[in-house]
């Protein structure tokens, strides 16, 4: 499999879709890797791995260990670090965690939640050297200050946001929550590839949750989540049944005893 790189993904561009998942660890992203093109380190993680309500509280640390672990797992996969909140608040502040990104992981690239406003700290990253991925719409770390999750209808807001992300420097976009007519519009208006969650099919590519679409998170499931799997009952239906097994001493039997 041959890794791909800033310049593969942004010749994709209104070509052949591109393929994004999260990952957490080194053996899913390894279970992964084969068939995406690309794995964020998301800091989704906070939620379905450390069991918090939002992202918020994720930090450098935390986001590193999980990253260290994807890139073992998948050393010719383009990995994507996310930038945890409070990590990107100012230029100077963003490229010195940038730096710990790239100097702690192998991790390709950084995602950063924002618009047109972050786009100094955008070009401050990308003239040092860093590749950066937008995150426009709907923004998970600005669930608290918005007081939910919420579709973006904005299309002024919208067109600006992505436009001054690419004269930034981004190399691709993530579009999140937004309908699929006005993700048509987005994607058309930049020369960037736009990776859609929750934003239609116009769009040059998905993202999407691995333990939403493997049907592992209970806590709730956003309309656009298509689940691939019932990862939850599966794994509920197996740990029953070694607790039954070892309960009636059917566990181990002599195929599985020395
Ligand atoms: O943290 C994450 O998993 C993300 C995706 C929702 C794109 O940012």
């Amino acid at each position: 499999m041959k890794k791909e790189t800033v310049r593969t993904i942004k010749a994709r561009k209104g070509k052949e879709k591109l393929v994004m998942i999260t990952a957490y660890d080194a053996l899913f992203a390894k279970l992964f890797a084969p068939f995406v093109d690309m794995l964020l380190v998301g800091d989704s993680l906070n939620m379905s791995f450390a069991g918090r309500k939002d992202t918020l509280s994720a930090t450098m640390d935390q986001m590193l260990y999980h990253t260290k672990a994807v890139c073992a797992g998948a050393p010719q996969s383009f990995v994507i670090f996310d930038m945890p909140y409070g990590s990107y608040t100012d230029p100077t502040t963003a490229l010195q965690n940038a730096i710990r990104v790239y100097q702690e992981s192998d991790a390709d690239a950084i995602k950063l939640e924002g618009g047109e406003e972050k786009a100094p700290i955008v070009k401050h990253l990308v003239q040092n050297g860093v590749a950066v991925m937008g995150h426009i719409g709907l923004l998970p770390q600005h669930v608290r200050g918005e007081g939910g999750y919420k579709v973006v209808h904005d299309q002024n807001r919208l067109l600006r946001d992505a436009q001054a992300l690419e004269e930034a420097g981004v190399f691709a976009l993530i579009l999140e929550g937004v309908k699929a007519t006005l993700a048509k519009d987005i994607t058309d208006s930049v020369s960037i590839p736009v990776i859609g969650i929750g934003a239609g099919t116009d769009v040059d590519g998905q993202v999407l949750v691995w333990s939403d679409m493997l049907g592992l998170f209970e806590e709730f499931k956003p309309k656009f989540v298509k689940k691939y799997c019932e990862g939850a009952r599966l794994v509920k239906e197996a740990v029953q049944r070694y607790a039954d097994e070892v309960k009636s001493a059917q566990f181990p039997d002599k195929d599985h005893s020395y």
